[in-house]
């Protein structure tokens, strides 16, 4: 059985995740409408906003989640931090483990990842998760996480990348969105949906749920993918 996946980014109006003035209080309020069991995170998610986790020495440099996140919820009671990682990128994940907010952290790798990354891993107590190759297996590990972890619902925390390939594989049920009042502009990869080489037949199409607007101007739209 698969979990429900729900995708929860803040943008622009032009779809834009990069030159946001994100409201991170804010943000995580609204992320915690789904009580997710499980936070689903892009390997350039993680690198963007922990660039520590890239190594297996620990630097200053870490922050406090994929976007920063703080609180002060007891570890026990949280998600668990899934992070899709095929190419062995982030050797330091176990120093995740610590963190107050999620309960436990699975690297979710491939046929493909090299085995010292996942020796090295497994020699740090992280459970790591092998399906697929070149790239990680997205359906199976999400069946792995609802059957081993009684994973019901999953929030994806992610880039347009990871992002786009959930919805193109049909694993998304709903897609909630917080556009900021403004346009970015300029050339980016830093779409909310990146799919370069995606077909007519590959267009989502959505059904809207929910719309809210706050005094900033900001609306939060939610919407569930029609055809799931
Ligand atoms: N504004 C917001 O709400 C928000 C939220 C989250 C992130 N962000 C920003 O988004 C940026 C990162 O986004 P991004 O799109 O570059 O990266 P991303 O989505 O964070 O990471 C890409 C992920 O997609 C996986 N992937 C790519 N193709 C795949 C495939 N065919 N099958 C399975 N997995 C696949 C990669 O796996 P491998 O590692 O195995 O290749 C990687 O884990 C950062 O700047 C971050 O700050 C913004």
């Amino acid at each position: 059985m698969l979990p429900r996946v729900v995708v929860h980014n803040e943008m622009s109006l032009d779809a834009r995740l990069d030159g946001l003035d994100v409201d991170m209080g804010r943000f995580y309020a609204l992320a915690g409408t789904w009580h997710e069991d499980c936070t689903l995170v892009g390997s350039e998610t993680i690198l963007a906003a922990m660039p520590d986790i890239g190594s297996v020495e620990p630097s200053d440099a870490a922050s406090g989640g994929p976007a920063g996140q703080q609180t002060d919820e007891a570890s026990s009671a949280g998600p668990l931090l899934a992070v899709v990682d095929s190419r062995g990128r982030l050797p330091g994940l176990a120093r995740l483990r610590g963190q107050p907010y999620w309960r436990d952290v699975i690297a979710l790798c491939s046929e493909s990842t090299p085995r010292e990354h996942v020796d090295r891993l497994e020699a740090d107590g992280v459970e790591c998760v092998q399906a697929g190759a070149p790239r990680v297996d997205l359906r199976r590990v999400l069946e792995y996480l609802a059957d081993r972890h009684q994973v019901r619902v999953v929030r994806v925390d992610a880039g347009g990348s990871l992002v786009g390939v959930l919805l193109r594989e049909g694993l998304v049920d709903e897609v909630s969105v917080a556009v900021e009042p403004r346009l970015v502009g300029g050339e980016s990869h830093r779409w909310l949906v990146r799919a370069p080489d995606a077909e007519p037949d590959d267009v989502v199409q959505l059904s809207l749920r929910e719309v809210e607007r706050f005094e900033d101007g900001m609306l939060w739209l939610r919407y569930d993918v029609a055809d799931r």
